[in-house]
Parts: structure tokens; C-alpha cells; sequence
């Protein structure tokens, strides 16, 4: 072993300092943090670590002041160290002797720390957030909308992270996918949806799968799949995708039309426009597809038979894949995602007979309330999907449900 546990302390308590203070994603502050740190042979258990740090940070902040008094950074990464550590490094020696080092100056006994969680119990919202580790304002958005037992349903299911997998039939076909990633990993084919594969377990990190570096599979979340899924695209067909870089919806689209559909995927981002382009020759979808670069509040082009439209939005529904999100789910901005989701909704509805609005958040503000204020009829789109909030149009994904992230969907038709 080359690293020792005071380094990896320091390193999770810089991470957690990036998040917290800075704002920064758990990717973004691992990167920088990486960047000034000694070279290490690898660095997998430092991000696995920071990781786990990031995704408990409430629970370990309450646990650290009880423990320690303090709730600085490098308080809650020890704190991290005496619950969590042995969760993740096998070294079990090194583990109980940092944890007794961290122990002999603690106020309390760890049982004894876990236990005040308990005192919380009289304030459902701070209890939950503390001891799933969200911030209270996801907590108190979903209680708002939802019965208590399911959101706590909710929030402990979305402390896991799930790995879908979408064969791409334009390269392959499923059982050939299936056969390449048996080599290498063990995935669990969805029971209704024979191209999402559950990655189970894999030998090596998802990108380095050979399937997944020949593109003949590309992780895509379950919840973004029925997103697709939901506006049923068919060969033939002409179809708009109006928020579409870096193209995984996109490409899907292609896919389920078996190539034959004629797509146009605009996206406001020059950079992403870029990357979307070169993803989709990638992935085999770049003759079916005419990129643009437009804003799409505005753009007037030809009538469409469908459209989606994967909004711009906070990412608060995005908890299980960006640990970040339970740190700084960002729903101060959800009235102003608010304003351009109906901006881009009506204007797609102007655009295409069928929408499907799709998005990444747990915010009715940027969900029901979006299409509730459209001129349309709106109806959940496929029969997997859980009701929408308070009885509202549309449907949605939920972790304890799907194994996904928080997506709102909704198939949205002018009013004839
Ligand atoms: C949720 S992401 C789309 C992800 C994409 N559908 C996929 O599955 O790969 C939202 C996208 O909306 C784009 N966007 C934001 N404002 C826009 C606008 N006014 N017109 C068009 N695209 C916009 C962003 O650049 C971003 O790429």
C-alpha cells in the first residue's frame, strides 16, 4: 500500500471542503483535489472513499459533532473513517487503528453518537434529512408532494447507485451484447425492456468494458430510457429533439425508429453541439440525424410528428448517480428553469403534433406545474412510470421504484 490514513482523511476533508464550500461536483472536486495531491499508483479507493464521504456528509456532520465536537471538514472525514471505512478498505488493521486513534479523543462512544439521531425523531424533515443525508429542502419537497413512508422509501433506496446498461442495436444485437459482457462483468437484463441491461458486477470501471468502448452498450440511466421509450419512435416518422447534446437520448431515438426515422436534434450549447456530433457517428446514429445549434425557445423549422424535450433543469432528481446533488440539489433555481421549461415547452408544441417533457428533478416547479400550465392535455406516458405528484398530469421515476434517477415525463398534445 502506498498511501497511509491520515493521507486518505486529508484528502476526503479537501474533497468534502470543494463540495460544501465551493459547490463543486464530486468529479470536478476529486479532480482538483487529485491534481495537487503526490502521485499515488491509483487513486480508485481515495475516489470510492470520497464518494461515500459525500453521499453521508449530513449523517457524518451530526455524528462528527457528537463524536468530536467539531464539524469541520477534516472532522467529518475522521468521522467517515470510524463508521464507513471498514465498508471499503479491506486493510482491516489499518482501519481499527486509525478508528482507535480517532476514539480516544471522542466526547462519546460511536453507538452513542448514532443513538442521538434518534432525538431528532420529533422533527420528521430534519430526522430524514439527517439520517439519509439530504438536504432539508429535498426532503421537504417530497414530503410536500408524497406520503412520509415513501419518502423514506425514496431516500434510503437513493443512497445506492444502479448502472443501466442500453445495447445499441445499431452496432449489435442484445444477445451479442450479452455474450461480450458476460466476459467481463454479470448484468441483469431488465424483465420488460430487453436492451437495458442492471450492470451487476464488472471486472473493470463501466467505460473500460470492451462492449462499452466498442460502443456496442452505453450506460444510460433507466429513468432517461423510458424518457425515449415514452415517445415511441417509429420508423418513418419525423422527430425533433430540442434539448439533445451530448445525444444519448438522441441516439436512442434512432435506435427504437431502427434508423429509419428522420431526427433533428438542436441543443443551445456550441461545445455540446460539438461533442454530440461526434457521439453520434460514434454510436452509428450520425447519418439518421441533422445536428443544429439553436436556441430553442425560438427555432421555427418544419412541423415534426413528435418531439421530446429533456429540459434544462436543476439535476435535483439526479441524487443517485452525483452525490453533490443531496449536498446542493440547487432549488432556489427551479423558478427560473421554470421560465425557460415553459418557453421551450410551448414553443415545441408549435413545433411537433406529440411532445414528450422530460426532467432531471424532484421539483414540481419544474415538473406538473410546468405542464399543468401549458395549453395541452398531458397524460403519464408508459405504464411503468409512477403517478406524478398530488394527482398531477404526467408520470414519474423514483429510485426505490425503477433502480433510476428522479425524472418527471409526461406526453404532452395540444388541445384539438
Ligand atoms: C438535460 S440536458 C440534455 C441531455 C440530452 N437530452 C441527452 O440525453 O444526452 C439539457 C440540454 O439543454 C440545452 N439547452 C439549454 N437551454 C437551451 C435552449 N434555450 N435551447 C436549446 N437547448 C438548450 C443544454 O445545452 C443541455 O445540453
Amino acid at each position: 500500500m502506498t498511501w497511509t490514513a491520515d493521507e486518505l482523511v486529508a484528502f476526503i476533508a479537501r474533497v468534502l471542503y470543494e463540495v460544501t464550500k465551493n459547490g463543486l461536483t464530486l468529479d470536478y472536486a476529486f479532480q482538483k483535489v487529485k491534481q495537487r495531491w503526490r502521485r499515488l499508483d491509483s487513486f480508485k479507493v481515495f475516489y470510492d472513499a470520497s464518494f461515500d464521504a459525500v453521499r453521508h456528509y449530513y449523517l457524518l456532520r451530526h455524528l462528527a459533532s457528537a463524536l468530536l465536537g467539531s464539524t469541520s471538514a477534516k472532522a467529518v472525514a475522521r468521522t467517515w473513517f470510524v463508521y464507513r471505512a471498514d465498508k471499503l478498505l479491506y486493510n482491516r488493521d489499518l482501519v481499527e487503528r486509525y478508528r482507535r486513534r480517532v476514539l480516544k479523543r471522542a466526547r462519546a462512544r460511536p453507538e452513542e453518537a448514532l443513538a442521538s439521531l434518534e432525538t431528532l425523531r420529533g422533527d420528521l424533515p430534519r430526522y430524514l434529512s439527517v439520517k439519509y443525508s439530504y438536504h432539508p429542502a429535498i426532503v421537504e419537497t417530497l414530503l410536500a408532494n408524497l406520503p412520509p413512508e415513501e419518502v423514506e422509501r425514496i431516500l434510503d433506496a437513493g443512497n445506492n447507485t444502479w448502472i443501466w446498461l442500453r445495447v445499441n442495436t445499431l452496432k449489435t444485437d442484445v444477445d451479442k451484447a450479452l455474450k461480450m459482457l458476460e466476459r467481463e462483468a454479470e448484468v441483469e437484463p431488465h424483465p420488460r425492456i430487453p436492451f437495458a441491461l442492471l450492470l451487476k458486477k464488472a471486472k473493470r470501471p463501466v467505460q473500460y468494458l470492451t462492449a462499452v468502448r466498442t460502443f456496442a452498450a452505453v450506460p444510460q440511466d433507466l429513468a432517461s430510457i423510458y424518457a425515449v421509450l415514452s415517445l415511441d419512435p417509429a420508423p418513418g416518422e419525423k422527430i425533433l429533439d430540442l434539448a439533445a447534446a451530448p445525444g444519448m437520448k438522441t441516439s436512442l431515438i434512432v435506435q427504437l425508429a431502427e434508423g429509419r426515422a428522420k431526427v433533428v436534434a438542436a441543443d443551445f450549447s456550441a461545445k455540446r453541439v460539438a461533442r454530440m456530433k461526434h457521439l453520434l457517428k460514434a454510436l452509428g446514429a450520425g447519418d439518421a440525424v441533422e445536428v443544429v445549434r439553436a436556441d430553442s425557445r425560438r427555432l421555427k423549422t418544419r412541423r415534426f410528428d413528435k418531439a421530446l424535450l429533456d429540459a434544462p433543469c436543476t439535476s435535483s432528481g439526479a441524487f443517485t448517480k452525483e452525490p453533490a446533488v443531496k449536498i446542493y440539489p440547487r432549488v432556489e433555481e427551479a423558478p427560473r428553469y421554470g421560465t425557460l421549461q415553459r418557453e421551450l415547452l410551448a414553443n415545441a408544441l408549435s413545433l411537433a403534433e406529440k411532445v414528450v417533457y422530460a426532467v432531471c428533478s424532484i421539483m414540481p416547479q419544474e415538473g406538473e406545474e410546468v405542464v399543468a400550465s401549458a395549453p395541452a392535455k398531458a397524460e403519464k406516458p408508459h405504464p411503468d412510470l409512477a403517478p406524478a405528484y398530488r394527482g398531477g398530469p404526467g408520470g414519474r421515476t423514483f429510485p426505490h421504484i425503477h433502480k433510476s434517477e428522479a425524472f418527471y415525463i409526461a406526453l404532452v398534445q395540444k388541445n384539438l
